[in-house]
């Protein structure tokens, strides 16, 4: 039942708002913020814009978002590569919607807890990218796979083979396996050729598993300087790759993916004879991308567009050329963000909740209570640190995302 309390709220709520929608936008007639979250439950984000959001939080631009999307699917169409995109750097099961939507074939995770939270979503063809080495990953791998047949693990080491063969066994579950090659980093990746092949043929020759291909992760080419640089990066990272594949073909071994690449090198795996892209950045972009360099510009990486922000409140404003802001260590400052549209600022901190905007050049200035919106340097690091996402057309928040399987203890 509606308590008389609640309708007088609701009814000064009424007020507020149509005040808002009238233009008398001002701080002292603020947003009903105790109907804040009952409204975005139910969807219902009428003059919900982005000056009444609490900071720092972050902001999807859905133009831009989409651009990316469709961008990516258009390229994995006209390359003849599948795009299989790494949900680390979002960790939302709505955008991950968004990109099977536009064609991906499945997703890429880097968690058991990721494959668990998108597979448990519906999506289909989730590939875990790490090989459970403990009895928690092992037993939860399992019965994965037994509850999505389509879910895909990857294994560098015939002891984990072993183990996973012998829990599949107890709990009458069929595997779907790749094989974790080396490519060009040492935190995973059995050395290709031979021994790549005899892992291979150890998991095609179980009776629980059924051998699926390779993965191929060359990390650091994804961040390599210039497309030039990059494109030579990923196939020295990948030349001992395409000896496993000459092998695994000679052996008679079906290979049915090779899974790696990034958003650095969407265009540039094809040629290195995977099969599908890993990519995940491309959705979001961060500045360590910008500064990558593109195909036709050595500079700035703009093949993708910045489509997500945080959102800051200038709170403070005591000292020449610089401003103090509620985006401190806590929310992920890093003095390589940037500050969008605004080139002249440099972002720094002043501890937990603490962030400044400085800048030198004269004809500048930055006002009290305004708001800055900030790229990022490391989408994966931020987005674990949020919550939500508050999707924007414009000014206006047309959609909120929950960000799920985030860092922490639960969520391992
Ligand atoms: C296993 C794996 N594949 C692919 C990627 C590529 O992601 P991005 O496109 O964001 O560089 C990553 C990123 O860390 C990764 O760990």
């Amino acid at each position: 039942m509606t308590s008389r309390r609640e309708l007088l709220m609701a009814g000064a709520a009424g007020l507020l708002s149509a005040a808002r929608v009238r233009g008398a936008k001002t701080k002292s007639s603020p947003f009903p913020y105790p109907e804040f979250e009952a409204r975005i439950a139910r969807r219902d984000f009428r003059d919900i814009t982005k000056d009444v959001l609490p900071t720092p939080c972050m902001i999807v631009d859905l133009d831009l978002f989409e651009y990316n999307v469709k961008k990516m699917a258009a390229h994995g169409k006209a390359a003849g590569i599948h795009i299989r995109p790494h949900v680390k750097i979002h960790k939302s099961v709505d955008v991950a919607k968004r990109q099977i939507a536009e064609g991906a074939i499945g997703l890429t995770c880097a968690t058991m807890a990721e494959a668990e939270l998108m597979s448990g979503a519906g999506i289909k063809h989730v590939l875990w990218t790490k090989q459970p080495a403990s009895v928690n990953n092992i037993s939860r791998a399992v019965a994965l796979s037994k509850r999505d047949p389509t879910f895909m693990f990857v294994v560098d080491d015939p002891q984990v083979v072993d183990w996973v063969e012998e829990a599949a066994g107890s709990a009458n579950a069929r595997l779907k396996i790749a094989v974790s090659v080396f490519a060009g980093m040492t935190r995973q990746g059995i050395a290709n050729g031979q021994p790549a092949i005899e892992l291979a043929q150890k998991v095609a020759a179980s009776k629980r598993m059924s051998f699926e291909g390779f993965m191929a992760y060359s990390g650091g080419a994804a961040h390599t300087k210039t497309w030039e640089a990059r494109r030579k990066k990923s196939a020295d990272d990948l030349a001992g790759v395409q000896e496993t594949l000459d092998l695994a073909r000679k052996s008679g071994l079906p290979v049915n993916i090779v899974s790696g690449g990034s958003t650095g090198t969407y265009n540039i795996d094809k040629d290195n004879r995977l099969t599908e892209l890993e990519c995940g950045s491309y959705v979001f972009m961060d500045t360590a991308y910008f500064a990558i360099g593109g195909k036709d510009d050595d500079t700035t990486y703009n093949d993708f567009r910045g489509s997500l922000t945080i959102l800051t409140t200038v709170d403070s404003k005591r000292h020449p050329n610089q401003v103090t802001t509620d985006y401190g260590n806590e929310a992920l400052n890093r003095p390589t963000d940037q500050v969008k549209g605004m080139p002249w600022l440099q972002v720094g901190s002043q501890g937990a909740e603490y962030g400044t905007l400085k800048w030198t050049e004269a004809g500048h200035d930055l006002k009290l209570g305004e708001h800055v919106e900030i790229y990022c340097t490391t989408l994966d690091m931020s987005t674990a640190v949020y919550d939500r996402y508050y999707v924007a057309r414009g000014d206006q928040i047309v959609d909120v995302w929950p960000i799920m399987g985030r860092a922490g203890a639960p969520q391992r």
